[in-house]
């Protein structure tokens, strides 16, 4: 009777052998994950070259646009040597999204979210487009050429004329249509 209750204790034992072994193992991943937290041994320091790259917000007062100018008519050139290949002529979409030529409004069933009908601000387009476009090679813009093919896109969605100079005391300036469209949720920190 007593050999065979410790031979049972043993055999529990045993059985146990695997959640201990997992629990082991567990708290060595979570204290390898830990570690990995504070100090993650990945990378390199950003260069101030790559800080300056990527640095470089535009808020929709005009904060943050560089000097520089430019019109649509200028802005068609640039648009067609380095943008119609995906966003078609005039904007009007092909493999990417269109960006001009809205045919519904937003309320529609089927809304054509372009530049013009939904965009709040303009400032945006000239971020958006230096940080990312095109997108085969951003940041291959020159900031003139950045600031006459946004012109160019505001003037295909009927917002400024060809000649307007568009620079960074007129972009802020222009008003979109969808201006007040957006809720803003945000709380500035207390
Ligand atoms: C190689 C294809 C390609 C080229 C060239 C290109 N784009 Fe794009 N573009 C895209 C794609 C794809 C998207 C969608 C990206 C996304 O949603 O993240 C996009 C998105 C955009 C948007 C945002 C559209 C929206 O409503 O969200 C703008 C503005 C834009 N591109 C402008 C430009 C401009 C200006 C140029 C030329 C300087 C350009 N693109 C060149 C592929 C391209």
């Amino acid at each position: 009777m007593f050999m065979r209750n410790r031979f049972k204790t043993r055999l529990a034992v045993l059985k146990g052998l695997p959640v201990v072994t997992t629990a082991i193992v567990f708290s060595f991943f979570i204290n390898s994950l830990a570690q990995a937290e504070n100090s993650p041994n990945l990378g390199k320091p950003a260069s101030p070259q790559l800080e300056k790259r990527w640095n470089l917000d535009i808020f929709p007062d005009g904060t943050g646009l560089p000097a520089g100018s430019g019109t649509a008519a200028l802005g068609k050139k640039v648009y067609q040597q380095y943008c119609l290949s995906c966003h078609g002529v005039d904007g009007t979409g092909d493999s990417a999204d269109e960006l001009a030529g809205a045919k519904h409004g937003l309320t529609d069933a089927i809304p054509d979210k372009t530049i013009g009908t939904y965009w709040p601000y303009a400032t945006t387009i000239f971020d958006f487009t230096r940080r990312a476009m095109p997108l085969n090679a951003p940041g291959i813009l020159t900031n003139d050429q950045l600031y006459a093919v946004t012109a160019y896109l505001l003037y295909l969605n009927h917002l400024v004329k060809e000649n307007d100079v568009i620079n960074a005391s007129t972009l802020p300036k222009v008003k979109m249509p969808n201006r007040n469209g957006f809720i803003n949720h945000y709380q500035p920190p207390h």
